[in-house]
């Protein structure tokens, strides 16, 4: 093992011990190698004279640019654009990240949690986490209504074992199969929360998220290693009042000493910039007595990963969004999007709970984000899905053999009504 990373075990291992045992063998083998963005660092602060360490080509003191790539951009200097960034990314960007999680989510102002680190959009930020903590045969543990793309993460690609509990209990989150699954698991157990749901649209209230939190320390108490992961892609889409506005990982960071939980978010949904590719991934450290040494640590390893993965992200994306972060005109441009959707949710409620589609389906609760899911009665999902597909060229999602997803995001008002009509439609005509 390399001294560096042996180094940063001792930081994690003497603050607590439990976030140590929450490492996967990869996780204990990173670090972040005094190599030369260490040294390009240690230059730019220091090397008033020459600086002859960037690996980038200037003139003067500004970057190389082709006029041709840059000259479209005209709001963002071309060194903000075609320079490398740091491998944690941007730090103005981190702290105007930093401080639109903290205006968000209050209860964070009570809380230890790290500077955000850019990640190539939540997705790498997932792989990221996986990195450092998921071993062969750990235990991923999610709601059973999920976003696929996990199993393909954790499953496919690391080997962890993904297990499922009932997302639902009735009308609600099912905190208590949440509680008996954290109990009855292995002493390592990497937990999956995302609201607003992917694939259901539910938020859970804040009596709810209590009792998730509850639950983890009940496990944590009881001798269980957890690592709690937000996954707060859809973040800010929340459209009633009972749903928790803020993310759970405000209620979760530093809750227990032996809980270490993660915020991943991003410009992805939140600022509906999905091919730029920014994210953000967040530690909330457990209770310890120097929080600030194992935030360090753990983020030298994170940036490690994307070293040595795909050594930073673009500069570009971090750059608009920025921008964009500054621009006064970002809260009302945002908040004219959120009703747009807001209204469309208000219209699929509506129209799913008629009488008339009673025998067609059941509606899965969801207050929030972009989705919301139907079960299916009488019909296979799939055979729904290609029926509605080759006869009315409608689509959605089919989810296992009873579910089907309908992305509202991407629907106007007047045309919720025709689709579920056409569902209803098809529905029928299969049972016939
Ligand atoms: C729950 C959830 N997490 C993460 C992502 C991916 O985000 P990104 O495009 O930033 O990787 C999605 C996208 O569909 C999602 O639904």
């Amino acid at each position: 093992m390399h001294p560096l990373a042996s180094e940063l075990n001792e930081q994690i291992e003497s603050q607590s011990s439990s976030t140590y045992a929450l490492l996967s063998g990869r996780g204990r083998e990173l670090y972040f190698p005094r190599g030369i963005l260490w040294q390009t660092a240690e230059a730019n602060e220091k090397a008033h004279l020459y600086n002859a360490t960037i690996g980038e080509a200037t003139e003067g003191p500004e970057p190389m640019v082709l006029d041709s790539l840059v000259s479209h951009l005209n709001t963002i200097a071309p060194a903000d654009a075609v320079r490398y960034a740091p491998a944690a990314g941007k730090m103005e960007l981190r702290k105007a990240w930093r401080e639109k999680l903290l205006r968000d989510n209050p209860s964070l102002s009570q809380r230890v949690f790290g500077m955000p680190i850019v990640t190539s959009g939540i997705t790498h930020g997932l792989s990221l986490v996986g990195d450092l903590f998921v071993e062969e045969g750990d235990r991923v543990l999610l709601p059973d209504k999920l976003w696929g793309n996990y199993r393909l993460t954790y499953e496919v690609r690391l080997g962890a074992v993904v297990e499922t509990f009932e997302a639902y209990a009735g009308s609600g989150f099912n905190v208590v199969g949440l509680a008996r699954a954290l109990r009855s698991g292995p002493d390592k157990t990497l937990l999956l929360l995302n609201f607003p749901n992917n694939p259901t649209g539910y938020t859970p209230t804040r009596r709810e998220v209590e009792g998730i939190v509850e639950a983890v320390v009940a496990a944590a108490e009881s001798g269980k290693r957890l690592l709690v992961v937000c996954d707060d892609a859809y973040f800010g889409l929340v459209f009633s009042d009972d749903a928790m506005a803020e993310s759970a990982f405000g209620l979760l960071a530093n809750i227990h000493r032996n809980v270490c939980a993660i915020k991943l978010d991003g410009a992805t949904k939140e600022l509906f910039a999905w091919g730029l590719r920014c994210g953000f991934l967040t530690f909330g450290p457990p209770s310890c007595d120097a929080p600030d040494t194992i935030l360090r640590a753990l983020e030298q390893k994170i940036v490690g990963a994307i070293r040595g993965g795909i050594s930073n992200c673009s500069h570009l994306s971090q750059s608009l969004v920025l921008s964009a972060l500054e621009n006064d005109a970002i809260a009302e441009e945002r908040a004219e999007k959120y009703e747009i959707l807001k209204a469309r949710a208000a219209k699929v409620a509506e129209v799913v709970a008629r009488d008339t589609y009673a025998d067609s389906w059941d509606v899965y609760p969801f207050n929030s984000g972009y989705f919301m899911c139907l079960r299916v009665k009488g019909v296979d999902a799939e055979q729904l899905r290609v029926h509605l597909l080759d006869n009315y060229g409608v689509g959605l999602i089919s989810l296992g053999e009873h579910d089907v997803r309908v992305a509202f995001s991407c629907l106007e008002c007047e045309q919720i009504e025709p689709l579920f009509d056409l569902v209803h439609r098809g529905i029928q005509e299969l049972r016939a």
